[in-house]
């Protein structure tokens, strides 16, 4: 008889015999994936559940905060805070370090998150997603302050994201390849579906907010505007577009059939480097990416050797398919 392989025993059989093998990080992804369900059960009821639009509260990047965006992330630490193996946490809804409350016992992990990526989607019924990040606290104070989550995206010890979309899918790595499992929720487990996850090389799609093309930087203008030429320009090919406005649904895209994303340096508002949060989007991201053989960059830098100066810090980010990533960073190089 065939039985379905369930994250749980997928990481489980992962961690095992590996030196970082660590019960305490199976424990805590456990209780992550939990969280991920009941936030895609709240949100797969919809408007049923009376929970759409927004608050009058505004999250410290000042944006208006949805109502989902704050009961998901009370889902996450309430889910995760008193299952004993976490030092503190970090979030987009969050301002500060959220610390586990004296009652729980602590443990040895920072867990950095976005509880509700793509939430101006959530309205319009269009796929949102959750994105984590795992990361040891090295420090000894019971309270973990803001510097000790300052780590370098290739400090993580696991990152994933779960995808609320036609079905819901939870996308992991560990630094062991990505796995992708979809929820049965006959069972109310993430089965494995889409094992050692590769981003193919070479992609005709690109992904980026075309509103913004009067505040980008030559580079991108010009690798837009050569995709856009099509057939007749100097890439001698058709490239197709998308922009779903979740990230979340923009990687796990580019996951399955290649593509190249971009939310790149502008000059919309000088005091920003880009839109997309290093410790709770980029970096979880990039991570996933460059574990499935894609890459992330800023550009400039490779997102996970980028030193974090801030909890809420955002970067330009350009990430997918292999070849053609190296096409932007070309003409950033400027060749
Ligand atoms: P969040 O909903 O967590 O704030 O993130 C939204 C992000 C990202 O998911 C998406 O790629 C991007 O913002 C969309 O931005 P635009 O609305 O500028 O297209
Ligand atoms: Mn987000
Ligand atoms: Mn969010």
């Amino acid at each position: 008889m065939q039985i379905a392989t369930t994250i749980t025993q997928f990481l489980a059989d992962e961690q095992s015999g590996q030196p970082h093998g660590n019960p305490d990080l199976l424990a805590l992804l456990g209780q992550v994936v939990t969280a991920c369900k009941i936030i895609s059960n709240e949100v797969n009821k919809g408007a049923l559940s009376g929970v759409m639009g927004s608050l009058e509260s505004e999250n410290i990047q000042g944006e208006t905060q949805k109502k989902l965006d704050v009961i998901t992330n009370d889902i996450f630490i309430c889910t995760t805070e008193r299952g004993g193996r976490l030092a503190g946490m970090a979030s987009e809804e969050m301002d500060d370090v959220y610390q586990i409350p004296d009652h729980y016992s602590r443990g040895q992990y920072l867990l950095v998150f976005d509880p509700l990526d793509g939430s101006s989607n959530v309205d319009v019924n269009i796929s949102v997603g959750t994105i984590f990040s795992v990361l040891r606290y090295e420090g000894s104070s019971a309270h973990p302050s803001a510097a000790d989550f300052l780590q370098p995206g290739t400090q993580q010890v696991a990152a994933g994201y779960a995808l609320y979309g036609s079905s819901t899918m939870l996308v992991i790595t560990t630094g062991r390849g990505v796995n992708g499992f979809t929820l049965d929720t006959n069972i109310g487990e993430f089965v494995l579906t889409h094992a050692d996850m590769a981003i193919p090389t070479d992609t005709k799609e690109f992904a980026i907010n075309a509103s913004n093309q009067r505040f980008w930087e030559e580079p991108v203008l010009r690798y837009v505007t050569e995709c856009v030429a099509g057939k007749t320009g100097p890439r001698g090919r058709d490239f197709n577009m998308r922009w779903v406005a979740s990230m979340v649904a923009e990687v796990h895209r580019i996951l399955i059939r290649g593509g190249i994303f971009m939310y790149p340096k502008d000059n919309k508002d000088p005091t920003k480097a880009g839109k997309l949060r290093l410790m709770y989007e980029a970096n979880p991201m990039s991570f996933i990416v460059e574990q499935a053989g894609g890459l992330s960059s800023t550009g400039r830098q490779r997102i996970l050797d980028v030193q974090p100066e801030g909890l809420h810090q955002r970067v330009p980010v350009i990430l997918g398919s292999k070849n053609e990533v190296e096409v932007v960073l070309s003409y950033h190089a400027g060749q």
